[in-house]
C-alpha cells in the first residue's frame, strides 16, 4: 500500500517536471486486457505510465489518473510486451537463396535490411538479436532505427559470424582460384580471439559463430564439428572478458556439447542434441534457440528460391530430427529462448513459430515467455525488455483476443508501441 502511494507521489511531481518540456515525454497506454506474461494471467483494463520511452507504474484505469500527459489507447485489444526474436537476419532475402544472391552488391542487403526491419517491428517484434551480416549492416540499421530516421527493431547485433575456413559460416560457392575478403573467417585458439577482439571493437554486441556444418552452405556435413574444443574455449572465453554474450550455431551432437562445455550462451538450431547435451546444458544453464518453422518453408518453396539441392537434402535430414529434439529438450527441462532464423524465411512471419512450438510440446504461454520474459533473460537484457515492468522500455503490442488461448493470434499484431511510441496502428 505505502509502496504504491510513493510511487503514485514519485509519478506526479515526475509528471509536472516533464510537463515544462515542449513535448510531454509522459505517455500514458490502456487497453481492455493484458497478459502478465510472468504469472500467465489476464489483467483487466491495464495503464501503464511510461516516462521518455520507458515504464514508471503498471497499474489500472480504476486507480488514478494522470491527467497531463499523452494518452495511447488501444481499445479492446490485449496487450502484451513486445516479442523477442533471438535469431534473425534481418539483410537476407530467402526468395533470393543460392548463387543468384551473389549478383547483388552489399549496398543492396543493407538497402533490403531497412524494408525488413520495418516488417519485423510491424510484426510485433520489437527486440532482435541479428546473428550474421555482412559489411557491418545490422550495426548501420541499428544506428538509423536509433536516430528514428527508419523504423525497426532494437536490434544485438553480431556483425560477423565467426567461422572456420571452409565451415558454414565461410563462403563456400565460388570457384577454388577466386580470391575475396572473408572478414568472418578465423583458426586457431589465438585466430579466433583475435577475431571476437576485432568485432568487439567494430560494435558487435553478441559474438555469433558457426560450431558444425549447416543447411544452406556448400559443401559442409550438416552434423560435423568444425571448431576444436581448444578454439571454442578460446573464443567463448574472450567473448565473455570482454562482456560479450556468445551464441553458436550448431546442428551436430559433438559440436553441440563442445559448444555447451566451452560455455557458450545459447545454442541456435541444436538439431541433434541428445540427452548428454541437455544435461550438459541444464548444468551449465546454456539456452536453446530452436528454429523449428523454418523446415515448412524451405522444403515447400526452397527449390524454387534457389537453394540447391544439396541444402533441400541437408534439410531433409534436419527437419523431424531437430523438432523431436525440440519437444525432447523442453521435456527434460532445458531453458528455451525464441529463435526464428528468419531471413531463411519471410521476415514478418517470425510469429507463425508459436503455434509449431506449441505442436511439438509448449504450452501457449510457454511460448510466448520463450519471446519475451525468457529471451531477455537469455539475452542479459532482463532491465530492458522482455516484461511490462516498471524500469524496461515500453515496448508493447496489442493482439485482438488472449494469445494464450490461440498463439496464432500472435500473427495479427494490430497495434505496437516501442519506446512508449505508437509504431503501428492497424485496428
Ligand atoms: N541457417 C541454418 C542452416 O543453414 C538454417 C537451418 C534451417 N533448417 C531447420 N530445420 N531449422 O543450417
Amino acid at each position: 500500500m505505502k509502496r504504491i502511494a510513493l510511487a503514485v507521489v514519485a509519478l506526479l511531481s515526475s509528471v509536472s517536471a516533464s510537463a515544462e518540456t515542449p513535448d510531454s515525454a509522459t505517455v500514458v497506454i490502456t487497453a481492455a486486457r493484458m497478459l502478465d506474461v510472468v504469472s500467465g494471467k489476464i489483467v483487466q483494463n491495464p495503464q501503464i505510465v511510461t516516462e521518455n520511452g520507458r515504464i514508471t507504474l503498471v497499474t489500472t484505469s480504476d486507480r488514478h489518473v494522470v491527467t497531463d500527459a499523452r494518452r495511447i489507447d488501444l481499445g479492446d485489444l490485449t496487450i502484451l510486451p513486445g516479442l523477442i526474436d533471438m535469431h534473425v537476419h534481418l539483410t537476407s532475402d530467402p526468395t533470393l537463396s543460392g548463387m543468384q544472391a551473389l549478383s547483388y552488391p552489399g549496398s543492396f542487403w543493407t538497402v533490403l535490411g531497412t524494408a525488413m526491419a520495418k516488417r519485423t517491428i510491424e510484426a510485433g517484434f520489437t527486440t532482435v538479436r541479428n546473428v550474421g551480416s555482412a559489411d557491418y549492416a545490422d550495426l548501420g540499421l541499428k544506428m538509423a532505427i536509433e536516430r528514428g530516421a527508419i523504423p525497426g527493431p532494437r536490434i544485438v547485433p553480431a556483425t560477423y559470424s565467426i567461422g572456420a575456413t571452409g565451415g558454414h559460416c565461410d563462403s563456400n560457392e565460388l570457384p577454388a582460384n577466386y580470391v575475396f575478403d572473408r572478414p568472418g573467417i578465423a583458426d586457431g585458439p589465438d585466430g579466433v580471439r583475435q577475431k571476437v577482439r576485432e568485432l568487439h571493437r567494430r560494435g558487435a554486441e553478441v559474438i555469433k559463430y558457426c560450431a558444425t556444418g549447416g543447411v544452406f552452405s556448400i559443401g559442409t556435413s550438416v552434423g560435423a564439428q568444425q571448431y576444436t574444443q581448444a578454439e571454442m574455449n578460446a573464443l567463448v572465453d574472450e567473448a565473455h572478458m570482454l562482456g560479450l554474450k556468445v551464441a553458436a550455431h550448431a546442428h551436430g551432437t559433438n559440436g553441440i556439447k563442445a559448444a555447451i562445455r566451452a560455455g557458450v550462451d545459447t545454442v541456435e538450431h541444436v538439431s541433434f542434441a541428445d540427452a548428454e547435451a541437455f544435461e550438459l546444458a541444464k548444468k551449465a544453464g546454456t539456452w536453446f534457440s530452436m528454429d523449428i518453422y523454418n523446415d515448412d518453408y524451405i522444403l515447400a518453396e526452397g527449390a524454387k528460391n534457389g537453394v540447391p539441392e544439396s541444402s533441400l537434402a541437408k534439410e531433409r535430414e534436419v527437419g523431424l530430427r531437430q523438432r523431436q529434439t525440440f519437444q525432447a529438450a523442453w521435456k527434460a527441462g532445458v531453458k528455451m529462448a525464441f529463435g526464428s532464423d528468419a531471413g531463411v524465411y519471410p521476415h514478418g512471419d517470425n510469429a507463425r513459430q508459436f503455434a509449431k512450438m506449441v505442436e511439438w510440446g509448449m504450452t501457449p504461454i510457454d511460448a510466448i515467455r520463450a519471446a519475451t520474459v525468457k529471451a531477455a533473460e537469455a539475452l542479459g537484457r532482463e532491465a530492458d525488455v522482455g516484461q511490462i515492468a516498471p524500469g524496461r522500455y515500453a515496448d508493447i503490442i496489442a493482439v485482438a483476443g488472449d494469445p494464450t488461448k490461440d498463439v496464432n493470434l500472435l500473427r495479427d499484431v494490430k497495434a505496437v508501441v516501442k519506446g512508449g511510441s505508437l509504431v503501428k496502428d492497424a485496428r
